[in-house]
């Protein structure tokens, strides 16, 4: 399907049959970026939103989540993540952007069964995430290389 094929490229290759043999995972590389007036706007989003997980593909999520969750960054699923205004302005500006609903070419599954007043603070808590990835039993979440299903990269390549 088309779609899946522009979303594979999103993400990247799905290697969840080495991550159920239990080969390593890439985990998210974690430098904070120096930022300067060259650095785009992705960089500075891929480095400051990819410190504690994987930096999220924007595409998956619609842009009133993106503002949503730049806007509280200090309560971000029990942990501060909050950055200086500068920085937030610009990678909010950037998620919504290339938000689900914004950038061109979005195969619309991403947004089904998202009401327009609903705000998912997760993509896994999207439809379209869980049609697509139906139950993980337990005991794959369960193995070190993945913990969570919000660790993507635990299952998919990173490029
Ligand atoms: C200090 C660590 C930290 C930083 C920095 C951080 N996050 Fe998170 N983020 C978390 C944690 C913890 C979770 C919850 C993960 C889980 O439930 O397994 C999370 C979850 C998420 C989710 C939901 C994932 C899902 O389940 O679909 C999104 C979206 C997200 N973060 C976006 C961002 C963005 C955007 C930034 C940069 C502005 C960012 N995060 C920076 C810690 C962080
Ligand atoms: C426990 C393993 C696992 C985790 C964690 C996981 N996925 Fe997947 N994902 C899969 C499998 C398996 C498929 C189905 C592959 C197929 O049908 O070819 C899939 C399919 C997909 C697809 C549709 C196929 C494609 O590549 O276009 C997308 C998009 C996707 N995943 C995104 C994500 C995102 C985003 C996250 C993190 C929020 C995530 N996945 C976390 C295992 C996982």
């Amino acid at each position: 399907m088309a779609g899946n094929l522009i979303l594979s490229g999103v993400l990247g290759a799905v290697v969840v049959a080495a991550a159920l043999a239990g080969a390593s995972a890439k985990s998210p590389g974690g430098d904070v970026v120096k930022i300067t007036a060259s650095t785009s706007a992705q960089d500075v989003f891929n480095k400051q939103c990819g410190v504690c997980h994987m930096a999220y593909p924007p595409v998956f999520l619609p842009a009133r989540s993106w503002k949503a969750i730049t806007g509280d960054l200090a309560h971000h699923f029990g942990e501060d993540a909050s950055l200086d205004k500068a920085t937030t302005k610009l990678i909010a500006d950037y998620l919504m952007a290339n938000a689900a609903d914004r950038a061109p070419g979005v195969p619309s599954g991403v947004l089904r069964g998202i009401g327009p007043d609903d705000v998912p603070l997760r993509i896994t808590d999207t439809p379209f995430w869980n049609s697509v990835h139906g139950n993980i039993p337990a005991a794959v979440l369960a193995r070190p290389e993945i913990k969570t299903k919000s660790n993507c990269l635990g299952c998919h390549s990173g490029n």
